[in-house]
């Protein structure tokens, strides 16, 4: 059998039996590693010194390029003068001015944040204040979450139970949280194919929401969880009215809506958020990745003033209010590179930049329409996918080696079954995006 073990005298002096890799097949991977060493502007460097274009910002998180200085001197600082405070009963400054920074490019009213390091707690999170803030408003019995199909919000307990990936969920499904239930995915290839922006098919699947409220109650329904546009699953873009009427449905039975925006957040549609961007606005909206650029772990929650005052009113002066939080919520470190970031977000106009590429993009993107295999092309902003064909008998493996023969060609991209995704940092020249397009079809025409 071919272990971990074995493979690890193929990676050259690299002992790789101990990291155990996530979301990552480790024995396919440690047979053949992709290891990068170096990362500056719109490139990686691997550790054979082949410079890689970045079309996916690392993991969607990158949107301000590689190795910003403004970014690292902000760390480099704090690092020096303060390493670390807890912000249990204590706090430092630049946790409320980070906090106040986000605020400030949040959806009029959503100015109230809460700090945590990863999506998955910030989805977590969320649900929590969802709860919480109905238990706070005499109606503890709404504790029901609604998901979504196809949705992706991490890997938490919370995470699982609303998201719609059954491989992440099948494990698991013995412990996850009762009670949940799911909206049906908004994708259909037969109505949807090669839309352009938002399809014009779809606004009425978000009536299913009514028919899960007949189900369950409404009183029994705490928030219903949605990214703006489904990244992980393949970029899945919402149809036409489709938010402005979950939005509509929520507001008539009480229900929160959490617009999950760890991707969406900070640019990628070419505002500073997807609810700007759709013009709907959520009760809580989740943030992580490009918060900060992705350069220590940071995520956040931002909130309704109304959710948090009904909350933190709720108690006696000296008493704790919600009972959650991380040892490295809002970590100083953390906070100097997100206040780092949002100010080269704000100096340079990259949200502005990327709703200017986004034009380009598009039309790089559905060039590849007729190309061998692709079946499908989607986009809105700087992201976008391809889905191609699947090999009959083996879903993904075409996926995969597009990507494979991509990245020795020197361009990341994103691949998730046999879909391909794309969200290149907003500092892309359009140049860059042409190349990694014209990458992308060349390889089309080497696959089998
Ligand atoms: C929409 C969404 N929510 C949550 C997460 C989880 O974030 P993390 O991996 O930082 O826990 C992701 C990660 O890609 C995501 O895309």
């Amino acid at each position: 059998m071919n272990t971990v073990t074995e493979n690890v005298s193929l990676s050259a002096g690299l002992d790789m039996s101990n990291f155990w890799m996530p979301f990552t097949a480790n024995k396919q991977f440690k047979a053949a590693p992709r290891l990068l060493k170096g990362a500056k502007g719109m490139y990686y460097t691997t550790v054979d010194d082949r410079q890689v274009l970045d079309g996916s910002a690392g993991l969607w998180c990158v949107n301000a390029g590689h190795g910003r200085p403004e970014i690292i001197e902000a760390v480099r600082r704090q690092m020096t003068d303060m390493d670390f405070a807890p912000t249990f009963q204590m706090a430092h400054p630049l946790a409320f001015e980070a906090a106040t920074r986000v605020a400030q490019v949040m959806p009029a009213g959503m100015d109230r944040i809460f700090f945590s390091n990863s999506g998955s707690e910030a989805v977590d999170t969320a649900l929590k204040i969802a709860v919480a803030y109905h238990r706070s408003r005499g109606e503890g019995q709404r504790t029901r979450l609604i998901g979504r199909e196809r949705g992706y919000h991490g890997v938490g307990f919370g995470g699982i139970t609303v998201g719609g990936i059954s491989a992440n969920r099948k494990a698991f499904s013995g412990v996850m949280i009762p009670g949940a239930d799911h909206l049906p995915h908004t994708w259909n290839l037969q109505e949807m194919a090669y839309s352009k922006g938002q399809p014009a098919w779809g606004g009425h699947l978000a009536e299913e929401l009514e028919r899960i409220v007949a189900l369950h109650d409404a009183s029994t329904i705490a928030a219903v969880i949605v990214e703006p546009v489904a990244g992980s699953t393949g970029v899945l873009i919402p149809p036409q009215g489709y938010l402005q009427k979950l939005r509509e449905i929520c507001t008539k039975h009480g229900i929160l809506l959490i617009f999950d925006e760890v991707i969406t957040g900070f640019g990628r549609l070419g505002k500073a958020t997807a609810a700007e961007f759709f013009g709907v606005t959520p009760d809580l909206l989740t943030m992580a990745k490009a918060i900060n650029n992705a350069s220590i772990p940071m995520s956040a929650v931002a909130a309704k003033r109304e959710i948090h005052d009904t909350i933190v009113n709720a108690g006696a002066a000296n008493a704790i209010e919600l009972f959650h939080g991380y040892t490295y919520s809002a970590h100083p470190t953390a906070a100097a590179a997100c206040i780092a970031t949002q100010d080269i977000y704000r100096d340079e106009k990259l949200f502005d930049r990327a709703a200017g590429l986004a034009p380009t993009f598009e039309r790089a993107i559905h060039a590849l329409r007729g190309e061998p295999f692709v079946k499908d092309v989607r986009n809105l902003g700087l992201m976008g996918a391809v889905e191609v064909e699947s090999r009959d008998g083996a879903p993904g493996t075409r996926g995969y080696d597009i990507f494979v023969k991509c990245f020795q060609k020197g361009v990341l991209v994103r691949y998730t079954g046999d879909i391909l995704a794309f969200s290149p940092p907003l500092i892309a020249t359009e140049a860059q995006i042409e190349e990694i397009f014209a990458t992308v079809k060349s390889v089309l025409h080497e696959v089998s």
